[in-house]
């Protein structure tokens, strides 16, 4: 193995493409980029390895400045910024081989196969794995279609509004309608049927005390009874799975009622309809001590309601591009090589990455570490709470933190003006806060747009989350006054 020894271009030259931006370079860009949109900051570089600060340029003024991230960057870095162990391992990787062809067997992909069998949760445990380069939406299409084969003349997915799994054109219709549902014609419509979700917090039954993410405990699970219908066969053609995210994340940090999940899971197996987990938001020791949502259910509930497939993406590659989604050893068929490839679907990176993360997670405790953490951001947002009257719910566990701001407690009226100008406010103040996504109606009106996300990487020191707290408060009041 041979360390780096440019042959082409100098260090320097080779140095500088990551590093500064001039005017002009970015004039250019601003007319030539059309598939992200994009803010005024650019993001320079880690305050220092594996932190949760990143130093950014404010391209209106020109100012570095160092911001603490509550978004872990789409909630990716859960390991913070350039992160050195990881970077380590893959440093390491690259010296030795970057690529691989999509059959192509490495170490690291053994490795990590291997590793996330032995931590999958339930009747996925010693499963089989499927990782793509991409993310949750590839991993979703590979659940999907791997129930279609199984499936004894399934045709149909069962999905739910508030639903989020991804942008390719399949997922997005699977997905709760948002953005480009008035822009052009989504493909699948025909495939996928989606239902209400449980949201205790806007009961559609009108039950009140559904707070906190625990559900009303009146509440016989009503809701439960539209879904059942279409599982009982209400839907035009056989259903083939049921996908969901067991709490969801995009949609505004909605949990199914674990009651829920159990009563699926029972009609699920009597109909042999397949249920799929994303786990893409809340997987990866995203919500505390464990290393899935369906984990914290079975060790604390006791409860196992594990799906027969599970995807993530997000931290599961450390903070390089990977996606996964392991099934249960039940589910014996496999794709065969012309059903399921892509050109970069084994890179070795991404595969060293994701497990190089994982070891430290566990070796450093930093589940142990977002649990803690979690609540004590939790128990200060409580407390705010009583004085302010538009911090409506606070749903965690762990770091998966959402607030929703409403025109007040009493009413519940989503407080979308409140929400967005947080955003703003808070990059004015140094701190990144995340958006859920909006509800639209079908002419693009929105609906809500109300949850605020802290969600910072899981390494954060006990100050860093007084910090957050502290700056949760100035933001507030800041944004209450300027609107
Ligand atoms: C819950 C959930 N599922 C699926 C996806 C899609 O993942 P990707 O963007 O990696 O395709 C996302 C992305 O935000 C997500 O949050």
């Amino acid at each position: 193995m041979v360390d780096f020894n440019p042959k082409i271009l100098s260090k320097e030259e080779l140095s500088n493409i990551s590093a500064g931006v001039n005017e002009e370079d970015l004039l250019l860009f601003e007319d030539h980029c059309i598939n992200v949109h994009y803010e005024s900051n650019v993001f320079i570089e880690a305050k220092e390895p594996g932190s949760p600060w990143v130093v950014v340029k404010n391209l209106k003024n020109g100012e570095f400045s160092e911001m603490l991230d509550c978004t872990s960057q789409n909630w990716v870095l859960a390991l913070g910024f350039a992160n050195p162990d990881i970077n380590y391992a893959v440093s390491e990787q690259m010296k030795r081989l970057t690529h691989v062809k999509s059959s192509g067997t490495s170490p690291a992909r053994v490795k990590f196969v291997n590793k996330l069998a032995e931590l999958a949760p339930g009747r996925l445990k010693d499963g089989r794995v499927h990782v793509n380069n991409s993310g949750g939406g590839a991993a979703i299409e590979a659940a999907i279609k791997l129930s279609l084969i199984a499936s004894k003349e399934g045709e149909q997915i069962l999905t739910f509004q508030g639903a989020y799994h991804g942008n390719s054109l399949a997922m997005i219709t699977a997905s709760h309608p948002i953005h480009s549902v008035t822009r052009f014609r989504p493909f699948g419509v025909d495939v996928f049927t989606r239902v209400p979700q449980p949201y205790c917090y806007r009961c559609l039954w009108n039950y009140k005390e559904g707070l906190y993410g625990n559900k009303d405990p009146q509440c016989n699970m009503e809701c439960f009874g539209i879904a059942n219908k279409y599982l009982m066969g209400l839907t035009s053609r056989r259903l083939a799975a049921v996908l969901l995210e067991p709490y969801q994340g995009p949609g505004g940090h909605i949990p199914f009622p674990p009651e829920y999940l159990e009563k699926l899971k029972e009609i699920c197996d009597e109909e042999k309809i397949f249920r799929i987990y994303d786990e893409c938001q809340t997987g990866v020791w995203r919500t505390g001590k464990y290393f899935t949502l369906t984990e914290r259910y079975e060790k604390e509930l006791n409860l196992d309601v594990s799906p027969d497939m599970m995807c993530f993406t997000k931290a599961i590659g450390g903070g390089f591009p990977l996606g996964a989604m392991i099934a249960s050893k039940k589910m014996r068929k496999r794709f065969s090589p012309s059903e399921d490839h892509t050109t970069f679907c084994n890179t070795p990176i991404s595969l060293t990455a994701g497990l190089a993360s994982i070891k430290v997670i566990e070796k450093a405790k930093y589940g142990e570490n977002c649990e803690e953490r979690g609540k004590q951001i939790t128990k200060r947002l409580l407390e705010l709470q009583e004085n302010y009257e538009v911090i409506g719910d606070i749903r965690g566990p762990g770091l998966f933190i959402g607030v929703e701001m409403v025109k007040d407690q009493t009413s519940r009226v989503p407080n979308s003006e409140l929400m967005n100008e947080m955003l703003a406010e808070g990059m004015r103040q140094k701190i990144l806060f995340g958006p859920s996504m909006p509800y639209l109606t079908t002419t693009g009106k929105i609906l809500m747009h109300n949850l605020i996300k802290i969600k910072p990487p899981i390494i954060i020191n006990e100050e860093e989350a007084d910090f957050i707290c502290e700056k949760f408060e100035d933001v507030l009041k800041a944004a209450l006054n300027n609107i």
